[in-house]
């Protein structure tokens, strides 16, 4: 007869509640993009696994590369139609604001706010790269933009198109 106590306990450990992990739902299509987001959760992942008193060197990593990553899809939309203030731009400018706040506050002895930055990150990226980047993706598509080469295939594609909204699936 079996009992409950027969089965060996094993404890149930979610990786996720000790960092990040990138999950190919994550993939928007477009290569480029893709790469810099594995960069990013990467970084990300490794920021989250780092005790609090070494995180602050790998943070201004993080941020450099973020401020670069943002550049880069805020340029994509600048070069496909998209009106200079947009939802997804103002999301990224948002971020980045509160991603730079966090390095005083480390520095003044708040060591403990790097982690909840990045736990903070890891929900808020899942859904931008799910519905804004995804969007924005599909967009690139749709109007021929190569992002390896940052060219349109033919300029007259964007020509009726101004995008103020997202551009993508959510505005939220
Ligand atoms: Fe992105
Ligand atoms: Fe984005």
């Amino acid at each position: 007869m079996n009992s409950p106590s027969a089965a060996p306990s094993q404890p149930t450990i979610d990786p996720a509640a000790f960092g990040y992990q990138w999950s190919d739902a994550l993939l928007t299509g477009d290569a480029r993009m893709d790469h810099t987001h594995r960069e990013f959760a990467e970084q990300l992942s490794t920021l989250l696994a780092t005790p609090a008193k070494d995180q602050l060197p790998l943070y201004q990593a993080f941020v450099a590369h973020t401020v670069a990553h943002f550049a880069q899809e805020d340029r994509w939309m600048q070069a496909t139609g998209f009106t200079a203030s947009n939802c997804h731009t103002d999301q990224h400018a948002m971020i980045l604001e509160t991603m730079q706040a966090v390095v005083q506050h480390y520095q003044k002895g708040e060591t403990e706010i790097i982690s909840r930055m990045g736990e903070a990150l890891a929900e808020w990226f899942d859904q931008h790269a799910q519905t804004m980047d995804a969007g924005l993706a599909q967009h690139l598509q749709s109007v021929g933009f190569d992002s390896a080469t940052e060219t349109l295939a033919d300029a007259a594609a964007i020509r009726e198109v101004t995008v103020s909204g997202c551009g993508s699936v959510s505005c939220s």
